[in-house]
């Protein structure tokens, strides 16, 4: 059996894993944080170990230990990345620039190495496996530390001219609007990511809005989260969900924009922030329908990911596979 890496390099953690290249669910699965101020060697160096630690891993698990075959590495990355030369062009969150990110893992192991965006992956892991499959044309959408976007359309990831399609977060839905990481303002990852959930949150408690969100954190408002926010969500505090309906309508009008330019079969939302069900989903399709043309909006699925944890993994090895198979062609 053959097997393919997994890496998916986030805004906040580092997930990696072993996918069988005829598909899958992970194995050996690891899980860090990514502190990206320690800078892009520390991630390279930790990703390598992780993987060699999930081989063996998987090696152990066999029969008379006998070692496995491993054919690749896919990684994903926050930013747009070139492919052909293996650079992250830009990746406000992590805060890297023109960084080598295939050449730097490439030095460290034996097995050829793929590098895609980071949200391409996930959404092309939910189209090989997840809630996407099968569809012609499916959009998805990474809410986490960034929002990310992926556009697969007849089972290939569309890259652009540049390799920066389907930058979903950084699409503007205000044009006078909150500032992002990216330097824009108005974007939806600047409404919709989950630091900028938490910093609404925290905005209103600094404006003595009465919620149960500090009770949560103990009465310091610095320790709210995105996921502290659905908590309070769920136990039904209006202002929580205030806040979430707020985020999910920004996200709302970036999706209905992108389902009146591309006519998509399905959407796929991904991220931690899937956990609040109808709370995110409600509000979030009402706006798609308010703006989007409806016959388009009819034709659109706007579906949870099958795989939240784990479909930057999947889709990474996946992307890897792809590549391999574009170039025996
Ligand atoms: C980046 C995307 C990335 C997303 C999720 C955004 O800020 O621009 O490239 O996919 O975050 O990590
Ligand atoms: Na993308
Ligand atoms: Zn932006």
């Amino acid at each position: 059996k053959d097997w393919i890496v997994g890496i998916d390099i986030g805004g906040t953690n580092l997930v990696v894993g072993l996918v069988p290249a005829e598909g899958g669910a992970p194995e050996a699965l690891r899980v860090r944080a990514t502190e990206p101020a320690r800078g892009p060697e520390a991630v390279v160096t930790d990703v390598v170990r992780m993987a060699r630690e999930a081989v063996r891993e998987v090696s152990a698990g066999m029969d008379d230990g006998e070692a496995i075959s491993v054919i690749g590495v896919g990684v994903g990355c926050p930013g747009p990345i070139d492919r052909e030369a293996g650079l992250v062009i830009e990746s406000p969150n992590l805060r890297w620039r023109m960084y080598p990110l295939r050449e730097r893992i490439e030095a460290l192991v034996d097995w050829p190495v793929a590098i895609d965006n980071d949200a391409n992956c996930a959404t092309y892991g939910e189209w090989w496996q997840g809630a996407g499959k099968g569809s012609s044309s499916l959009i998805g959408i990474t809410l986490g530390t960034g929002v990310g976007g992926g556009y697969i359309l007849d089972g290939r990831v569309v890259h652009g001219a540049s390799g920066g399609a389907g930058e979903i977060g950084h699409t503007t839905v205000n044009v006078s609007g909150r500032r992002c990481a990216c330097g824009n303002e108005g974007c939806v990852e600047a409404y919709a990511s989950g630091p900028a959930i938490a910093a609404r949150a925290r905005e209103g408690l600094a404006n003595g809005v009465q919620s149960s969100l500090l009770e949560l954190v103990d009465g310091d408002p610095e320790r709210i989260t995105a996921a502290t926010v659905y908590e309070a969500v769920v136990d039904g505090d209006p202002f929580a969900t205030e806040v979430l309906t707020e985020a999910a309508r920004f996200l709302g009008a970036g999706i209905a924009n992108v389902i009146n330019i591309l006519n998509p079969e399905a959407v796929v939302i991904m991220g931690g922030v899937t956990r609040a069900g109808d709370h995110l989903f409600k509000p979030l399709k009402a706006e798609v329908r308010r703006r989007a043309f409806k016959s388009l909006v009819d034709a659109c699925s706007i579906l949870p990911a099958e795989l939240p944890e784990t479909a930057g993994v999947v889709g990474a090895a996946g992307v890897f596979l792809a590549e391999r198979r574009d170039a025996a062609l």
